[in-house]
């Protein structure tokens, strides 16, 4: 399934950059290469999966 449809970018490619830069959600946009010219329309998407991750982290 894809995240961000601009950056064509899947949600394993997220869990994996997830991985490298942590959670932040403005790191996790900075490496996905999203800036101010983008739709912004994933960012939605980018919340739900950055609280899962989350959760997981505190539940491990
Ligand atoms: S869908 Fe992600 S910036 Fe447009």
């Amino acid at each position: 399934m894809y995240i961000c449809l601009c950056k064509g970018i899947r949600e394993a490619e997220f869990s994996a950059l997830a991985a490298c830069h942590g959670t932040c959600p403005e790191v996790i946009k900075q490496a996905m290469g999203l800036d101010d010219s983008c739709c912004s329309r994933c960012e939605a998407n980018l919340e739900t999966l950055i609280q899962d991750l989350s959760r997981c982290a505190v539940t491990r």
